[in-house]
């Protein structure tokens, strides 16, 4: 069959034609085609045993010639396309190093979160620890325990979110906590003794206006031992004042009635913007500004905790961590709810 060498040949000078353009794909497809085990070339070989024996040996000669000349072709264009791609890919992302940078934004802690760091920080190193409990809460451990027997209607001032889920037999409906004094009888259930607590809650009332959010954020100091009297209290939070509020500022205590402490007071610190002039200043109320409330733990609180009035004694208070943070600044933002409005040209003035 002498023309098998001719076939060889036409197989070699197409390949060298159709290979100078083929992508990737189309050099394997050829690859199967030409040197596959069913190829063209190996179908050559296989017909070298029925040849002449005059023929055979150059016929096998020149198939094997032209099947290492094909596999250089194909490696050459291999090399070839490889060598395109870089450069068409330094050619499409080539950077200058020297252009400026797009600097991306950068995110700051939240007003709120920043300002209960720095309040908790000042109680916890006065060896107050830090505590955190539920935000859904059994009526029991916000109302109840704190002296206000079941019913009473003194439940009605925190303005409560009830929630509709089953109640406890013995612990009564599940609300979401009104303020932080839960805190109180919880951990009077996790330790005894001395106590020296600060713990942080989101609160909620059902209230939303320019001075009121539905949630917002509470501080409660428990400090429980023998012999905790009213001057521990006023020292404590003198401490806190000159720190956090600084030393130009003063407060006072006002007697008011909370069910759960006795006796009760609401702490005034004086206004940061007239410097406690009052008159006509648009954020006080003469000269004064309202933190929040404290006083000596009732005896029936400690009852209910578990832990003997006759032994022991002890403070509570419990603040918006919201208000003591725009009192510090002396600001009136004009509505409290910006604070929760996620407007970044408002927050990140607040910025550290
Ligand atoms: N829980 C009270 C409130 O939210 C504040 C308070 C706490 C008063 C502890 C006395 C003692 O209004």
């Amino acid at each position: 069959m002498p023309e098998l060498i001719p076939q060889l040949e036409k197989l070699l000078a197409e390949a060298q034609k159709t290979l100078a353009l083929a992508d990737e794909a189309a050099l394997s497809r050829e690859e199967t085609r030409l040197l596959g085990r069913k190829g063209e070339v190996n179908r050559i070989l296989a017909a070298v045993p029925g040849l002449p024996p005059v023929e055979r040996a150059r016929v096998g000669e020149a198939a094997n010639v032209v099947k290492t000349k094909l596999a250089a072709e194909f490696s050459r264009r291999r090399a070839a396309l490889k060598n395109e791609f870089a450069s068409e890919l330094t050619e499409r992302e080539w950077i200058d190093v020297t252009e400026p940078g797009t600097a991306s934004p950068q995110g700051s802690v939240h007003p709120t979160n920043a300002a209960i760091e720095e309040i908790v920080g000042h109680f916890e190193r006065i060896g107050f620890r830090r505590a955190r409990y539920g935000e859904a809460e059994w009526d029991h451990y916000a109302f109840g325990a704190l002296n206000m027997p079941q019913e009473h209607p003194a439940r009605d001032e925190w303005e409560t979110f009830f929630l509709e889920a089953p109640a406890h037999p013995m612990l009564g409906r599940p609300v979401l906590t009104p303020h932080t004094s839960n805190a109180q009888i919880r951990e009077f259930e996790r330790r005894k003794p001395p106590i020296r607590m600060v713990s942080v809650g989101k609160t909620y009332r059902r209230q939303s206006d320019v001075s009121h959010i539905p949630m917002f954020h509470q501080f409660e100091g428990l400090m429980v031992d023998e012999g905790i009297a009213l001057t521990h209290l006023r020292g404590v939070l003198e401490y806190f004042f000159r720190n956090y509020f600084g030393p130009a500022r003063t407060y006072r205590f006002r007697p008011f009635h909370f069910m759960f402490t006795e006796p009760s007071f609401e702490i005034d610190i004086s206004c940061g913007l007239c410097k406690g002039a009052g008159g006509i200043c648009r954020l006080c109320k003469a000269g004064w500004l309202e933190l929040g409330g404290a006083g000596m733990v009732h005896p029936n609180v400690l009852r209910a905790g578990g832990v003997d009035p006759l032994r022991y004694s002890g403070f509570a208070f419990g603040w918006g961590v919201e208000r003591t943070w725009m009192m510090r600044a002396g600001m009136q933002i004009p509505d409290i709810r910006m604070i929760y409005g996620n407007d970044l040209r408002f927050l990140s003035q607040f910025s550290v």
